[in-house]
């Protein structure tokens, strides 16, 4: 049975990706599900799944930067694809303490590119894929996107510890010939996605009646991607993209970051209109607005050119933005368990029950 390792799957895009692999890639396979499970990891995230795929979905708790775990799962699995999504991932809290972010995404990212380099002694019938961002090429000036072939210029400790766990994988694939593919991605958002990052943080605060912060001007540009075309893209690219290639993916969808919030306050209009919201006191959603500093280093605007994987793989965004934010908003309403589990901290206490023993 062919096994999948994949790293960080119980956080958001990485528990979206394993259930697009078993739901709608196919996959007839194992997925052995490696999570530290920090405060952006979420067992529940995949509860149903662990029913339903019983057997062929395994959850292993522990950390990417421990090699002696790391040697025992290619071991004990006979892994053939790592799919590479465990780090931390929010650039707000790299500001305030990059210390975790140098662990997890550099050293851990070495600690599994090493382990594999062992482990598969020079196959080629294996795959390293890992999963980064388009932050790495750092920020834009009004016009231009981002190409594979632009310079790093990363601008946080996040970017630039991702840039960092881009160049090591780049590095095993020349020096070594690990068989490595990197895809390069935009912003994404969806269901299952962590309430620090603007779009979850601003659809609950607005339905609580709480004010929406946008940083500065809020005219800072990002490209947008519903979680499930990025999915889609990791896939292709795991599965049929040429080894020692870098892909970049995004939503042709660059919008300023009020125009999002007010998407949201739209969005939000439509399926709970603010006069039927006791939390708004009468207002509108849009008075929630409120402009605050801004982050420290904040990038401009982001863009992405993803001809390469359009051309090479046949890839595309399906999904647009109106349409992946209502679904967005529709799953944040249809989910008050996940999301009071996730706001209280609560989900911790069902994870020290399930998985206290491991
Ligand atoms: P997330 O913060 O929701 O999830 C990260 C997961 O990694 C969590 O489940 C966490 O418990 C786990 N983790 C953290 N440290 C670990 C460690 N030392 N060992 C094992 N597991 C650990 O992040 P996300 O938004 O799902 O991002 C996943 C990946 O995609 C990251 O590599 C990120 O850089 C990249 N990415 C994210 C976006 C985005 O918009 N969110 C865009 C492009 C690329
Ligand atoms: P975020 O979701 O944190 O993603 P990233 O920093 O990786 O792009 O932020 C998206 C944009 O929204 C970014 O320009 C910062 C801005 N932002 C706000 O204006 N207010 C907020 O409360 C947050 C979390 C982000």
């Amino acid at each position: 049975m062919k096994t999948i390792l994949v790293t960080g799957g119980a956080g958001f895009i990485g528990s979206n990706f394993i259930r697009f692999a078993f739901e709608k890639a196919g996959f007839k396979g194992r997925i052995v599900n490696l999570d530290k499970l920090t405060y952006a990891g979420n067992p529940e995230n995949l509860a149903d799944i662990a029913r339903k795929y019983k057997g062929r979905y395994v959850f292993q708790k522990g950390d990417i930067c421990d090699f002696k775990l790391l040697g025992g799962l290619f071991k004990k699995y006979d892994l053939s694809l790592v799919v590479h999504f465990a780090a931390e991932s929010h650039v707000d809290r790299s500001i305030f303490g990059p210390k975790d972010f140098i662990e997890t995404n550099i050293h851990g990212t070495f600690a599994l590119l090493e382990t594999a380099r062992q482990a598969w002694a020079g196959r080629k019938d294996v795959r390293f894929h890992h999963v980064s961002t388009d932050e790495v090429y750092g920020s834009l000036g009004r016009t231009g996107k981002f190409k594979e072939t632009t310079p790093y210029d990363p601008r946080s400790p996040y970017s630039a510890s991702k840039a960092s766990s881009d160049h090591l994988a780049r590095a095993y694939a020349h020096t070594y010939g690990l068989p490595v593919t990197i895809s390069n991605c935009s912003n994404n958002y969806g269901p299952f996605h962590f309430p620090e990052k603007l779009i979850p943080l601003a659809i609950l605060n607005a339905l609580e009646g709480k004010s929406l912060p946008v940083y500065g001007d809020g005219l800072q540009v990002r490209d947008w991607l519903y979680v499930a075309d990025h999915c889609a893209a990791i896939w292709k690219i795991a599965n049929k993209g040429r080894a020692g290639e870098t892909y970049n993916v995004g939503g042709n969808c660059e919008m300023k970051n009020i125009d999002v919030v007010k998407g949201i306050c739209a969005a939000l209009e439509r399926a709970v209109p603010a006069r039927y919201n006791k939390a708004l006191g009468g207002k509108k959603y849009t008075d929630l607005i409120t402009y605050v500093k801004d982050r420290a280093g904040h990038d401009r605007r982001y863009a992405i050119d993803f001809s390469k994987i359009e051309k090479e793989l046949g890839w595309q965004p399906s999904v647009r933005f109106a349409e992946g934010l209502g679904r967005t908003v529709d799953w944040y309403l249809a989910n008050p368990a996940w999301v009071n589990n996730v706001k209280t901290g609560a989900y911790r206490n069902w994870l020290k029950k399930n998985y206290s023993a491991k």
